[in-house]
């Protein structure tokens, strides 16, 4: 065994990261241990991404199935806080780094590495994750970046493949960004980066156009406790209660967005996602809370909500804020059960009814038709004393002038 310095290498299978074995190596010294942690990123054959590594020069190469794992215990508590960045984007790539950064910490302590090495680069969220994700499970870790730190740029990696004979198309030239897995899928750069720019067909695989003529489609989503945990009847995981509804949703255009948003290093970016499957579930969920939590607890996780999707965008999955508010929003869905009825169609995922054990709709309160037993006769009163110190500093005000 040898004992040169080992590192660790978040790969995936693309030119950079196979490049970047190589790169760490010549620069550093270090035998490059490669990890590639599956999060239900379809494409390529796993198997072929672990013997590339090999071939591209890394000492050992790993891949990780954490596609039930990352369902569990990365998506889920996302639907139970309808996180929605921006009121709009569920996190797909800031959902996969914490289970990645898990993977690579993992590898790292088995393997005796000091360093921890990713393919981002210096511009975006995903370094931040990584390195503070990893300083949050293993402080000891050194991390590197050689995008960023190393000057390994496009131009240098493809010439280092050719000049290597690296098994690695370089000549293939993808004009975008793009970082899927089973949440969701986002699409940056290229010609997306002039944001007068819309959209094309083409740049969309989870989703077909929601402007072609289908027959609208209806689900009916079973909740225990916030987790879907049946669809028409089926009992589902997670992961395939995604699955599902990717598919489903997807075909119905469901779940695609154009946006500007705000980055944590400051610079505003556009993104074009498709989360056919996130989109659709966490509308059930939002209804189903509707039904079933309480009004002030529902306002209160509203802001909750909010926060914890900033933490989890910026990078914080590990923090003790972050932890925190799980405790609360696992409660909150404590009383989320029941069933959730929606047409997907035209591209959008529409609730059409719900039903549950644990409902707080009461039909004989809310009904204007025969069967009322909401005592309006209180109503007065309490209007009267609601609207006190309102009226209280009115009447101050008119008489200050
Ligand atoms: N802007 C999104 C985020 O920060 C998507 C990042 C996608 N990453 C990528 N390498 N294309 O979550």
């Amino acid at each position: 065994m040898s004992t040169s310095e080992k590192i660790v290498l978040a790969y995936s299978g693309g030119l950079d990261t196979s490049v970047a074995i190589g790169w760490i190596a010549e620069a550093t010294g270090a035998e490059v241990i490669a990890v590639a942690v599956d999060v239900g990123q379809g494409g390529e054959d796993l198997d072929t991404i672990r013997k590339r590594a090999l071939a591209c020069g890394a000492v050992e190469a790993y891949v990780a199935d954490a596609r039930d794992e990352f369902a569990d215990e990365y998506c889920l508590p996302a639907l139970k806080a309808n996180a929605l960045y921006m009121d709009r984007y569920p996190l797909v790539s800031a959902l996969s780094r914490p289970v990645i950064v898990k993977h690579l910490v993992k590898a790292a302590q088995q393997h005796g590495a000091g360093t921890v090495a990713h393919g981002c680069t210096g511009k975006g969220n995903d370094q931040v994750r990584f390195e503070v994700g990893i300083t949050a499970l293993a402080p000891e870790l050194k991390c590197i970046a050689p995008v960023r730190d190393l000057a390994l740029t496009r131009d240098k990696a493809i010439d280092f493949a050719e000049r290597n004979n690296l098994p690695i198309e370089t000549t293939k030239k993808n004009p975008y960004s793009i970082d899927q897995n089973v949440w969701g899928r986002a699409i940056e750069t290229g010609f997306l980066e002039d944001i007068w720019n819309p959209p094309i067909e083409d740049i969309y695989t989870y989703t077909q156009d929601p402007a072609e003529p289908r027959d609208p489609d209806e689900v009916v989503i079973t909740f225990d406790e916030g987790r879907p945990v049946a669809i028409d009847g089926e009992t589902v995981t997670m992961l395939q209660a995604i699955e599902i509804l990717n598919q489903r949703a997807g075909a119905h255009g469901v779940g695609r967005l154009d946006m500007v948003e705000d980055r944590l290093v400051g610079i505003k970016s556009r993104e074009v996602y498709e989360a056919p499957g996130a989109i659709a579930l966490i509308a059930a969920h939002q209804e189903l809370e509707n039904v079933t939590v309480e009004r002030e607890l529902a306002r209160f996780k509203r802001t909750v909500d909010q926060r914890w999707g900033e933490l989890v965008y910026d990078g914080l999955w590990s923090s003790p804020l972050k932890q925190a508010l799980d405790g609360f929003i696992d409660d909150a869905n404590a009383h989320v059960s029941g069933e959730i009825r929606m047409v997907l169609h035209g591209g959008r995922a529409v609730v059409t009814g719900r039903r549950s054990g644990q409902s707080l709709y009461d039909f004989g309160l809310a009904t204007y038709d025969t069967g009322d037993t909401f005592d309006q006769s209180h109503a007065k009163g309490f209007i009267e004393l609601f609207g006190m110190s309102t009226k209280l500093a009115a009447v101050r005000n008119q008489k200050n002038g």
